[in-house]
């Protein structure tokens, strides 16, 4: 390794602190030093470049340095990069929410943050908010699925259902319940993806206790993603809609992973034909470029905060980013290259080439089970015999050498590539991950 890049590497671990990791991990595993992307690749410096198989945490739907969205964050460089939006307003943000409004006819006010777990802690507030305003002081309790991850933050984490990020911050956390029994499937063709009406029954008495004091159910809609890429029935997103509407309880739908084409619709709500209360984007919003999220949410939430200001119902949360204006001019292009691309389409049909190349790999390799697919998403689970052992880490960084970043979730392995990935791509993906589990020794 040439000296220049050492240096860096060790500079790298003197000064910085790595998202979502043991740092000691790196002292064998070294980062790799990024010069560039395009398309579902990373450049690194030495020339070579890495399959981006799990678009950069999911971000990444329409691939890396795409053309049209340079152009638009370069185009609104030219104006102005941010200004704050209160008390003003400009042609990018207002194209940006009118376009976003369209997504869920009953989802007509958009409010904006910067990152995923901030969308839903807005939800969170703004629905207890709500039901206070209603006068329904007394709904202030929130439920979410079992196994679920709604990001870092203590209100995100609250709901969240993931004991190695929540553990250690329990005294925090405020309580919540997580629904149970979650009736996952394989894929749409699963019997259960039509009708779980025997799960239903049990959830249903565990959620009958809750029907006078929930203010919320949060959800991550059909594809539970840091919880190991599960995928649960329609049906069963559909009755706890039916349900939530029955009692007076709101629905929370964090699309921050789903949403824009991921899950082989615009937005995953939409195999079950539901609309939620309030809805949370991110990631993918601007296709991965800059960190923006939003919240959408009715009229009838809306008209709940509106009144003159001494009455005190205004919803007074702010990001100082919030709606910036180079996130702002991605996202917009980005919602106009979903559109004429046909993206969903392109999820949908890689999607197919996914699940059939991973099935392919589970046979040759004999150490993959559960292997399942949604869209542009496919998984499956490394057989491990060992629980002391970190198969899923051992065949990432097979992976890396072999050049892909696949980064499993514990033994999850999956991909989750740019909508956008060729079939020759996706060949070499579906090559280089079967040569990193045989290079583990099982
Ligand atoms: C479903 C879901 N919600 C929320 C988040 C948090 O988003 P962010 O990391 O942008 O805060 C994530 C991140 O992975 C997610 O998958």
């Amino acid at each position: 390794m040439d000296k220049v890049i050492a240096n860096l590497i060790n500079e790298d671990i003197q000064h910085f602190w790595h998202p979502c990791a043991q740092m000691k991990d790196y002292e064998t595993l070294k980062p790799v030093v990024v010069t560039g992307a395009s398309e579902s690749y990373i450049h690194l410096h030495d020339g070579s470049k890495i399959i981006d198989g799990i678009s950069s945490w999911w971000c990444k739907s329409l691939g890396h340095n795409h053309p049209r969205l340079k152009a638009a964050l370069k185009q609104q460089i030219d104006k102005f990069e941010h200004v704050m939006l209160a008390h003003t307003t400009n042609e990018t943000i207002v194209n940006l929410s009118a376009k976003l409004a369209q997504l869920m006819p009953a989802l007509n006010k958009v409010f904006y943050a910067s990152d995923g777990a901030n969308a839903v802690e807005i939800a969170i507030k703004m629905s207890l908010h709500a039901h206070k305003l209603h006068g329904n002081n007394h709904r202030k309790h929130f439920l979410a699925l079992s196994n679920s991850y709604h990001g870092e933050t203590l209100g995100a984490l609250s709901v969240s259902d993931l004991g190695i990020y929540r553990e250690a911050y329990q005294e925090l956390l405020f309580n919540s319940n997580f629904i149970t029994p979650i009736p996952y499937v394989s894929g749409t063709h699963d019997p259960l993806w039509n009708n779980c009406e025997t799960q239903w029954q049990q959830v249903e008495a565990m959620l009958t206790p809750f029907k006078d004091s929930a203010a919320a159910i949060v959800i991550e809609p059909i594809l539970q993603g840091a919880g190991g890429m599960k995928i649960y029935s329609q049906d069963f997103l559909r009755r706890l809609r039916t349900w939530t509407q029955q009692h007076g309880i709101h629905l929370i739908a964090d699309e921050i992973m789903t949403g824009f084409g991921r899950s082989g619709k615009m937005l995953a709500c939409e195999h079950a034909n539901i609309q939620p209360d309030f809805l949370c984007l991110g990631k993918g919003l601007t296709s991965g470029w800059l960190p923006m999220s939003a919240m959408l949410t009715s009229d009838k939430i809306y008209d709940l905060f509106y009144d003159d200001y001494e009455r005190g119902k205004s919803f007074l949360h702010s990001h100082t980013f919030a709606g910036n204006a180079l996130a702002a001019s991605v996202a917009l292009e980005t919602l106009a290259i979903m559109d004429d691309e046909n993206i969903c389409q392109k999820a949908t049909t890689l999607g197919e080439l996914l699940h059939k190349a991973m099935l392919e790999v589970a046979e040759k390799t004999n150490r993959l089970t559960n292997v399942r697919s949604i869209g542009a998403m496919a998984a499956a689970d490394l057989i491990n015999d060992d629980p002391t052992r970190r198969l899923g880490f051992e065949v990432y960084q097979q992976a890396m050498q072999l050049g892909a970043l696949v980064r499993p979730i514990g033994n999850t392995l999956y991909w989750l590539p740019p909508l956008t990935m060729d079939l020759a791509t996706l060949e070499e993906l579906q090559k280089i991950t079967t040569n990193a589990i045989m290079a583990v020794n099982f």
